[in-house]
């Protein structure tokens, strides 16, 4: 307290320490595997780890690289979303690199909101968007997915209905964190008709874009009215599994990167100069790479899936992520976050409580996050120690 008053301002104060930060704590003091944040346990392709070293000798990026990112990055982006979605993009005025998706979603929001502004989010939702749109002193109107029959789904005339004269944009994200959600082409096409007839802006979170089990990934980018109203968001860390490297980027219309650059150059200006252009290699990794990371990680998603049921979780199979979404009641509990205190000590695991995730947090109640972005080995022995829970 300074003057009576609380040192964090009010916009932040619901905003306390991430789950992800306690329940990291909590794996590390009790020796337990941590299923809980989104990280893999092991490192992405060496050949582009060799080609950030290389940048690095070779004095690549090593002062601050161009506002808007490096231009072998910038084509590197482009080239991607035309060879995997047939989206043309000019790299000089509708690509901006920025610190991984975060800051993306940050800048796109503190460039977009005016206060008061009106955002819609699909709940349950990634922890930082609540925290950007206060940042930006938006509203939050959340749109609840909701589970059936085995998967979440968005309700269309929910979020018609959310849509009101104070809407400035809708935050889409597909697929979605936490419940493995891939928004269908129909869907899509419904959020973008919506978009077009109400007039508003979209910001969509696609970091999982190569993560897709079940169906496939459309960018909202591509529907019809949306190249001109969509900030597309993605990242290399999911993709290439590089989460620490923090290099991400959007795409979007001249006037879009424009607005979002504004705010970007005041929040880190430039960002890993040497690692962009060892991203630009990997956006250019052969087909096989994607394949492949796509294959072992619907393999790890079957594993832990049919360990976790076995175990007496009810599972939402994700069609795409690298999270899985348990139901814990029929294992006759009901307070995810009691659960997830409870289950490090219990069997050597650690999860985190969907509830996190909700403005309505009781509807995310009895809801677990596990994450398969880790060895083989290590989501085996994680299921065996699930499966002495209900011995326990
Ligand atoms: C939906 C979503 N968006 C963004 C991010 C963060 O991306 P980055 O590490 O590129 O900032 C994550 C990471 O978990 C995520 O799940």
């Amino acid at each position: 307290m300074t003057h009576g008053r609380p040192l964090l301002n009010r916009r932040l104060t619901e905003f306390g320490t991430t789950i992800f930060a306690e329940m990291s704590a909590l794996a590390v003091r009790t020796g337990s595997i941590n299923l809980g944040q989104g990280f893999p346990d092991t490192d992405g392709p060496e050949e582009i780890r060799e080609a950030a070293v290389r940048a690095l000798r070779a004095g690549h990026g090593n002062q601050y690289p161009p506002g808007p990112g490096v231009p072998e990055l910038r084509s590197a982006v482009t080239e991607h979303q035309r060879r995997h979605y047939g989206l043309e993009y000019d790299p000089d005025t509708e690509v901006l690199v920025t610190t991984g998706a975060t800051e993306a979603v940050a800048a796109s929001l503190l460039a977009l909101l005016e206060p008061g502004d009106e955002v819609i989010a699909l709940e349950p939702y990634y922890d930082s968007y609540a925290a950007c749109i206060a940042m930006a002193g938006g509203t939050r109107v959340p749109v609840t997915l909701r589970p059936d029959d085995g998967a979440y789904r968005l309700d269309l005339d929910e979020l018609r209905a959310a849509v009101t004269p104070r809407t400035r944009l809708i935050l889409l994200n597909t697929p979605h964190n936490p419940t493995g959600t891939v928004l269908t082409r129909d869907e899509l096409a419904a959020v973008a008709a919506l978009a077009c007839e109400r007039d508003l802006l979209v910001v969509t979170d696609e970091v999982y874009e190569h993560l897709v089990f079940e169906g496939e990934h459309i960018p909202l980018a591509s529907f019809p009215g949306m190249r001109e109203r969509t900030v597309t968001v993605s990242s290399a860390g999911k993709t290439f599994s590089l989460t620490g490297w923090k290099i991400g980027w959007i795409t979007a219309s001249p006037e879009l990167v424009t607005a979002v650059r504004s705010a970007k150059q005041f929040l880190t200006y430039v960002s890993g100069g040497p690692f962009q252009y060892a991203v630009a290699d990997a956006l250019r990794l052969p087909d096989s790479y994607f394949d492949a990371l796509r294959e072992d990680l619907r393999a790890k998603r079957d594993l832990l899936s049919a360990g976790l049921t076995e175990a007496g979780f009810e599972v939402y199979e994700p069609a795409g992520t690298y999270f899985v979404t348990t139901d814990i009641r029929p294992l006759g509990e009901t307070d995810g976050f009691a659960f997830c205190r409870a289950l490090p000590e219990r069997c050597g695991v650690v999860a985190v409580p969907n509830a996190v995730f909700y403005d309505h947090r009781e509807q995310g109640a009895p809801f677990v996050r596990f994450a398969f972005c880790k060895r083989t080995d290590v989501l085996t022995e994680a299921v065996s120690r699930l499966k002495g829970l209900r011995a326990a």
